[in-house]
């Protein structure tokens, strides 16, 4: 049984010895792929292997095609939005995530990033202070919580919207206000954090009106994905409202226009870096390994998204 790991952006080595270790267990053969520049090499490397674990890597069906033995691929992570679930379903392919075991990195940078903004981007110049200010959580899955609870204690008054979260009790329970509308969040959040899967519902749907509606100063926190902004919308509210913010952990396609636009108002990671924690690697990569050894001995299916 041989596993790949194909990572164009590797995990700590912490966590690739404790894959490694957990296939050896399970007598299966781990192969690495790393830090891979061309679509080749992926598609070289899948030839003949069982199990795929992968991170933001894309396997798209050419990459499915290239894997004739293939059976499982786990999104060492949670947003599946680079594999084509229908493809790997046609092929008989199951595909997991890792639901969880990076939240915490992701929701410590959110955290950062507000505090990063609040500060001028650590340059000179009067900032001000998270506590007591409103942050609005658009989706209150693993990530959002957390990023509730960690605001919490910082003294911020926290709301949260999740369309698919109908019962109130999880809010209840976290002493979080549960908004009923899109539209109440943003116009009542001076620090909006995006939380919110890349779909063809979601796409694009944060954008000039929504951006327009929040109040004086605000500031937008996107460590989801960059495909839920309407790139257009974002620069003309940018424009028109010089108080408001936005930063990202994933570039926008127009990064360099908005970086010369909108100076200290705007900022963009270089790289995705929301899960880039040894930590999180660790869960993720060890949970994922763990995954496909359940999945081929016993057949435990319960994190597939492609059912
Ligand atoms: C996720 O969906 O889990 C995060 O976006 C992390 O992605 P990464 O593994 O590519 O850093």
């Amino acid at each position: 049984m041989k596993i790949l790991i194909a990572t164009e952006k590797p995990f700590a080595r912490e966590a690739v010895e404790g894959i490694k270790a957990i296939f050896a267990e399970a007598g299966y053969e781990t192969l690495l792929l790393e830090k891979y520049t061309d679509k080749a090499q992926l598609l070289e490397a899948v030839a003949d292997v069982e199990g795929l674990i992968i991170r933001s890597d894309k396997v798209t069906a050419e990459v499915l095609a290239a894997a004739p033995k293939l059976r499982i691929v786990v999104r060492a992570g949670a947003g599946y939005d680079n594999v084509d679930l229908a493809a790997a379903k046609a092929k008989g392919v199951v595909v997991m995530n890792t639901p969880g075991q990076n939240s915490n990195a992701v929701a410590e940078l959110a955290l950062g990033m507000m505090v990063y903004m609040a500060r001028n981007q650590f340059t000179a110049g009067t900032g001000s202070e998270l506590q007591g200010k409103r942050i609005g959580i658009h989706a209150y899955g693993n990530v959002g919580r957390l990023v509730g609870r960690k605001a919490k204690a910082l003294g911020m008054e926290v709301a949260a919207f999740d369309p698919f979260i109908t019962d109130g009790a999880l809010f209840e329970a976290d002493g979080v206000r549960k908004v009923e509308s899109v539209e109440e969040l943003y116009a009542s959040s001076d620090y909006l954090s995006l939380h919110i899967p890349a779909t063809e519902q979601t796409k694009r749907s944060i954008g000039y009106k929504l951006l327009m509606s929040m109040p004086k100063g605000a500031t937008l926190v996107n460590t989801a994905r960059k495909e839920v902004i309407d790139e257009e919308g974002l620069k003309a509210a940018l424009t028109e409202r010089p108080d408001l913010k936005y930063i990202t952990d994933i570039a926008p396609d127009s990064k360099d226009e908005l970086a010369a636009l909108f100076g200290k108002r705007f900022f963009a990671t270089p790289k995705k870096m929301g899960a880039e924690t040894a930590e999180a690697n660790i869960n993720a990569g060890l949970a994922a390994a763990r995954q496909i050894v359940d999945y081929i001995e016993n057949g435990n299916t319960r994190f597939q998204v492609n059912k």
